[in-house]
C-alpha cells in the first residue's frame, strides 16, 4: 500500500470575506521533499497551519499521514513536526532542556527521551551546544536547533515554514544540507520558500502558489523544460520604447519591458531578430545589447506570479546569495 503522505482536496480558507487559500488540491508522496513556493501573502503559512491542525479549513479536506485534518487532528499532530516562521523555543532554557520540553509535549516515552534527544542533536551537530541557552545561539544555530526540536518525536512529515529566511549565505547553505539529508531518510518534508534557488536545489517537486491558487506543480526539471521550449530575446535599447516602437515590438513577440530593457518571447528567433533590427533602425533607436536564449526558472516564476524574484527577496528582507 503506497498511500501519499499528504492528500489535499479542495482545501479552502476564508478570513472573514477574504479568500486566502482557494480550493487547492494535490498530493505529496512519502519521503518526498515538496516545495511550496510563492510571494508574500500567497497562502503558504495558512496552508501549513491547516495541515497541522492550527487552523480550521473553511472548506475542503486533507489527510496527513493517513488521518483527516478535520476529524482526527490528534492523530495528525502526533505524526507531524512543525518549524514555524518564528521560533517556538525558549531563550532561557538550554538547547537540551528545550528538546526535553518538546519531547514531553509530544509524549515521547520517558525512557526514550534522552536517547532520542542525543540522536537529533548529533545529526544536527549540536551536541557541543546542548548546555547553551537557546537565546545565546547564533541565528543559524537557532534555526538548526528549532528543526532538531521539531524532530524529537520522530514525525513522519516535517513542515518547514521559510527555513532559511533571514540567514546569511553560509548558514543558509549549511541548513539546506541538513534539510537535504532529511529528504534522503524516510521523512517527508513540506517546505515553504520565497527562494527559487532553494526550491530548485532541495525539492523533488514544487508547487507555485499565487493568491491562494496553485499555478503550477511539477518537478523543477520539468518546469524548466516546459518553458525552455520557447526562445526569448533580451535586448537593451538606447531609449525607453514608446508609441510606434512598442506597437512594432508587440507584433514581433510577447513583450515585457522595464525601462530600456525588453524581453520578447518569440516563435522563431532568427526571423524575430531581423524584424527587431529593422524595426529599431526605422525608429532611430539602437540596440545596445542583445541576447537570445531560453527562459530561466526565475523568468518562469516572473511570468506566473507577475513578480520578480528580487522583489520577493526584498520583501522578506533576508540577505541572500
Ligand atoms: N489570521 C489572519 N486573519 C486575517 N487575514 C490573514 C490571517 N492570516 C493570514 N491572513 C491573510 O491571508 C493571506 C495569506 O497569508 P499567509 O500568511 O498564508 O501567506 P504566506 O504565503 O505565508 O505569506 P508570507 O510569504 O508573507 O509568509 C494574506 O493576505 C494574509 O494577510
Ligand atoms: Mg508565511
Amino acid at each position: 500500500m503506497n498511500m501519499p503522505a499528504i492528500k489535499i482536496n479542495g482545501l479552502t480558507k476564508y478570513y472573514d470575506d477574504f479568500l486566502a487559500v482557494d480550493g487547492i488540491s494535490f498530493e505529496v508522496n512519502k519521503g518526498e521533499v515538496f516545495g511550496f513556493l510563492g510571494p508574500n501573502g500567497a497562502g503558504k503559512t495558512t496552508t501549513i497551519r491547516m495541515l497541522v491542525g492550527l487552523s480550521r479549513p473553511s472548506n475542503g479536506t486533507a489527510t496527513v499521514a493517513g488521518y483527516s485534518i478535520t476529524d482526527d487532528i490528534v492523530e495528525v499532530k502526533r505524526r507531524v513536526g512543525l518549524v514555524p516562521e518564528v521560533s517556538n523555543l525558549y531563550d532561557e532554557l538550554s538547547v537540551w532542556d528545550n528538546l526535553l520540553f518538546m519531547s514531553q509535549l509530544y509524549h515521547v516515552s520517558r525512557h526514550e527521551r534522552a536517547n532520542r534527544i542525543e540522536e537529533v542533536l548529533h545529526s544536527f551537530d549540536l551536541m557541543s551546544r546542548k548546555g547553551t541557552k537557546f537565546g545565546k545561539l547564533s541565528k543559524g544555530l537557532k534555526r538548526r536547533a528549532v528543526i532538531a526540536a521539531s524532530l524529537v518525536h520522530s514525525p513522519e512529515i516535517l513542515f518547514l515554514d521559510e527555513p532559511t529566511v533571514g540567514l546569511d549565505v553560509v548558514s543558509a547553505h549549511s541548513l539546506r544540507e541538513y534539510i537535504e539529508r532529511l529528504g534522503t531518510h524516510d521523512t517527508t518534508v513540506f517546505l515553504t520558500t520565497h527562494y527559487i534557488e532553494e526550491a530548485d536545489r532541495l525539492c523533488d517537486r514544487i508547487a507555485i502558489i499565487v493568491q491562494g491558487r496553485i499555478v503550477v506543480l511539477d518537478t523543477p526539471e520539468d518546469i524548466k523544460k516546459r518553458v525552455r521550449a520557447q526562445p526569448i530575446i533580451r535586448a537593451e535599447l538606447s531609449r525607453v520604447p514608446d508609441g510606434p516602437l512598442l506597437h512594432g515590438l508587440n507584433k514581433i513577440g510577447q513583450l515585457e519591458h522595464e525601462g530600456r530593457f525588453i524581453h520578447l518571447r518569440v516563435e522563431n528567433p532568427g526571423e524575430s531578430l531581423s524584424a527587431l533590427i529593422n524595426l529599431t533602425s526605422s525608429e532611430g533607436v539602437s540596440v545596445e545589447a542583445l541576447e537570445t536564449g531560453r527562459p530561466t526558472l526565475e523568468e518562469v516564476f516572473m511570468e506566473l506570479t507577475g513578480m520578480s524574484p528580487d522583489r520577493m527577496r526584498a520583501e522578506k528582507g533576508g540577505s541572500r546569495e
